[in-house]
Parts: structure tokens; C-alpha cells; sequence
């Protein structure tokens, strides 16, 4: 058993402060929003993901463990032996990351560990390009704390590959842990960290440098980002034959070098991490004079998915006046999260030709409504359906996959269908994005 605090008490801070209490530390979450901290001291999770709720009520509040517990203090990291720092690192306009919030915790965290004599390791969680813990983190804490790293102070990276929707099933059963560190001390405080999660979930360990860590975050998203454009390039050349790309795909998936997982082609990639990564780790090449030629082409196909859509709708109709039903606006099922939803692009393209929107989605019309206030929002796919005479698939959710006579309420049953929900039959249009 490890003491642990957490800075940060978004979805990557809560989740891991959640599990490592279950795996037996002792944890302390810090966070500057009050409201946060009480709802954890009361065992109430802070933020949806499925399984969370469960674990902060197992350890925090009344009849918790005791092993969770968050406070607004930065001084309750000194009764702990490691940090690990997950604040957000937003985009700039330029596609770069913004390291300021991270670096002003890191002056917070510096400051307050002055006051400890016994070694503390400080591990970065927030995703971050190469370089950032040892250029820019690492010398804030040491001018913070008057301590030089690797001889009072461990430093360590140890970067994340959680999905929203399935963080806590992802922390507590990863395909790998990466340890990044560049003193042997702070490398065996995180191992003794990871231990029992490594011991119950027996996935391999890769230990390495903080900058090969951080390099390994972004190669992961880029990879899997570009296997999905490139899925996407395919699925357009394969409408263009008249040809159904997930039947090519299921083919190529029995190779096991390309494998079956991020093969559905569709209108394309969303979410807080893939578009900022790549912008991030592209912007990064470029720093360094390397133009990344194929994470551009990946973001310029993930670019164009949105107007593919639009463009087959325009091949059925003219939508100027006409009332489009968009069925889904969270970037992907299972959350409430809008960012970079490619329903974005598809109702700024519907605004442009002068139709008339009606959306729906069971979780995010609210979030959407803070984005386009002036469009019509339902409360269930058949209201938008009653009253469209296309209607747009941009999020798969199963409420949305399920339709079907539904389409029959339709002054004219066109569907473009942009992630394969919905089954062709007779008795409607259908247009399949990439089929
Ligand atoms: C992604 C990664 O999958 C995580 O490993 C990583 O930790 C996380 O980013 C992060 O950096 O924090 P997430 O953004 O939650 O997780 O969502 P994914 O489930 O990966 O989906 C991303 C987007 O790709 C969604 O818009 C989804 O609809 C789309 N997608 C996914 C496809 O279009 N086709 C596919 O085959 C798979």
C-alpha cells in the first residue's frame, strides 16, 4: 500500500483515484472546485463513467473504505509518497498544447513540497508532448521545492489510455502500463504504485524514459486516429465501386497484423483526444522542422467524412427549407461529450444549404444547445423523424440503431446513415456513407 494523491478531478483524476483506492491505496484527491471535492467526500462520483460511482461510494464518504478521500488543500500531499499530476493541457490556436495549467500546479505542488525532507516521486498523467516533464515540469517543481530531481525529488511519466464511456474497465484492465522515468527511485515508487494492478490484470509493463512515455501517448492516439482515417479513405473508394467497406474490412481484419478493432468506417473521428493529439504531436513535428505527412492526411480525411455526408444527401435533395433530422450529437455513444463531434460539422453544412434542423440525442442536446442554440431540439428520434424529410446518422447509440418503422413517418424516407446503424431495407432511401 502506496499513500497517493491525485491532482485533478477530471475524468483521468477521478477515475485513477477511484481505482487505486479499490487496489488498496491510500488516496487524497486535489482539486480546486469545491463542489467536486464535497461530492467525492460524500461518496458521490463528480462525473459519469460507468462503474465510478460504485468505487467512490465503496471508499469515499460515511460508509467508504476511508482509502478515497479529496480535499482543495495542496498541503495534504505531504502526508503522501507520490503525485501524480492530471490536469488538462488544452489546445492552442496553433494545434500546440497549452501547458500553463499543468505548469501552474506544478508551481503549487513545488511549493508545498519545500516544506517535506523525505523524498517525494511527482508523475505526470496529463497527456504532453515530448520533452514537456523534463523541460518544463521538472524544472518548476525544482525551483518550487529548492530540490534537485533524482536526488530528493523523483520525477516519472506515466501517460494514459483511457476511453470516456469506458475509463474505469480501462484503468482496471489495461493492454499495458507505461512507466517513463529517468531515476531508477522514482521508477520503483511507481512499480510499487502499479504492482497490484499488474499483478491482478497481468498486463505487460514498459519501462522507459518520461520522453519516450509521452512519445508513446501520442503514437498510440496517432495510430489508432490514422487507422480510422485510413479505413475512411478506403470506405470512400469502395462507395465510389459501389462496394460495401465493411464487408473489406471484416476481410482485412483476419490479418493479424491489422486486427478488427477501429475498422468502422463513417463520418469520422471526434472527442477531446484524437483531434487535439494529432493537432498536438503535428504541431510538435513541425516545431522540429518534420512535416507529418501522414497524421495531416489522417486529420484532412477525418476532415472530409462530414461533407461526404452532406454531399450524398445533396445527391437525394435539396434540403434549403426542408427539415433534417440529425439522429446523434455525442462524439461517440455513451456520453454526453460534444467536442470535436462530427455532428459539428454536419449542422454547420446543414445551416449553410438553409435547412431547418431538428436533433436529437438521448444525453448531449444540452451540451449542443450551448453550441446552437437556434436549432430545434426532440426529445425522442420519432418527434424528429415526424417532422424530417432526411435524416442524418452521425452517433451510433442503440436507441438510434434500433429505429426502423420509425422511418416510415417521414414525408420522404431519405437516410444518410454515417456510422452503419440502421439497416437498409425497402420502403426508404438509404445512402450508407462508406456501403
Ligand atoms: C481515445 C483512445 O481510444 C483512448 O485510448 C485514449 O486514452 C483517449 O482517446 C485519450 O487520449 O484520452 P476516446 O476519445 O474516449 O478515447 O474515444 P474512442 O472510443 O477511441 O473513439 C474516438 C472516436 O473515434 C469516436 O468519435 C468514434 O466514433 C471514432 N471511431 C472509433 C470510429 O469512427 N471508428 C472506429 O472504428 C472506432
Amino acid at each position: 500500500m502506496t499513500e497517493l494523491s491525485v491532482i485533478g478531478s477530471g475524468y483521468v483524476g477521478t477515475t485513477i483515484a477511484a481505482c487505486f483506492a479499490d487496489l488498496g491505496h491510500e488516496v487524497v484527491n486535489v482539486d480546486v472546485d469545491q463542489a467536486i471535492v464535497d461530492a467525492i467526500n460524500d461518496g458521490t462520483a463528480p462525473i459519469h463513467e460507468d462503474g465510478l460511482a460504485e468505487l467512490v461510494t465503496d471508499h469515499a464518504g460515511a460508509n467508504g473504505t476511508g482509502r478515497l478521500e479529496a480535499t482543495t488543500d495542496y498541503a495534504a500531499v505531504l502526508d503522501t509518497d507520490v503525485t501524480f499530476l492530471c490536469l488538462p493541457t488544452p489546445q492552442n490556436d496553433d494545434g500546440s498544447i497549452d501547458l500553463s495549467i499543468i505548469e501552474t500546479a506544478a508551481d503549487q505542488l513545488g511549493t508545498t513540497l519545500a516544506a517535506k525532507d523525505a523524498w517525494h516521486t511527482v508523475v505526470v498523467k496529463s497527456t504532453v508532448v515530448p520533452g514537456s516533464t523534463e523541460d518544463a515540469i521538472t524544472p518548476i517543481l525544482e525551483a518550487a521545492s529548492n530540490k534537485t530531481a533524482g536526488e530528493e525529488l523523483g520525477v516519472g511519466m506515466n501517460p494514459e489510455f483511457l476511453r470516456e464511456g469506458t475509463a474505469v474497465h480501462d484503468f482496471l484492465d489495461p493492454d499495458k502500463v507505461v512507466l517513463g522515468a529517468d531515476d531508477e527511485r522514482a521508477l520503483a515508487d511507481m512499480h510499487e504504485v502499479f504492482d497490484p494492478l499488474v499483478e491482478r490484470s497481468d498486463a505487460p509493463v514498459v519501462e522507459t524514459d518520461t520522453r519516450t512515455a509521452e512519445m508513446i501517448k501520442y503514437a498510440n492516439n496517432g495510430f489508432l486516429a490514422a487507422k480510422i482515417s485510413l479505413i475512411n479513405d478506403i470506405g470512400n473508394i469502395c462507395k465510389e465501386f459501389g462496394i460495401d467497406a465493411y464487408e473489406v474490412a471484416d476481410a482485412i481484419a483476419l490479418d493479424d497484423r491489422i486486427g478488427e478493432q477501429f475498422l468502422r468506417s463513417g463520418v469520422g473521428w471526434g472527442g477531446s483526444c484524437f483531434p487535439k493529439d494529432t493537432a498536438a504531436i503535428r504541431a510538435a513535428a513541425r516545431q522540429q522542422d518534420y512535416e507529418p505527412a501522414m497524421l495531416d492526411a489522417a486529420t484532412r480525411v477525418n476532415d472530409r467524412q462530414p461533407d461526404r455526408l452532406l454531399s450524398l444527401m445533396d445527391d437525394h435533395v435539396d434540403v434549403a427549407g426542408k427539415q433534417v433530422a440529425v439522429l446523434g450529437l455525442a462524439f461517440k455513444p455513451g456520453t454526453d461529450d460534444i467536442r470535436n463531434s462530427r455532428a459539428i460539422p454536419v449542422i454547420e453544412g446543414l445551416q449553410a444549404r438553409g435547412a431547418e434542423i431538428v436533433a436529437y440525442d438521448p444525453v448531449a442536446v444540452e451540451n449542443m444547445h450551448e453550441r446552437f442554440p437556434g436549432i430545434e431540439y426532440v426529445h425522442t428520434p420519432t418527434e424528429a423523424l415526424s417532422k424530417a424529410a432526411v435524416a442524418l446518422v452521425v452517433t451510433d447509440w442503440e436507441e438510434i440503431a434500433a429505429l426502423d418503422n420509425e422511418f416510415d413517418l417521414m414525408s420522404t424516407p431519405i437516410v444518410v446513415d454515417g456510422r452503419r446503424a440502421i439497416d437498409r431495407r425497402d420502403g426508404i432511401v438509404y445512402e450508407g456513407l462508406t456501403w
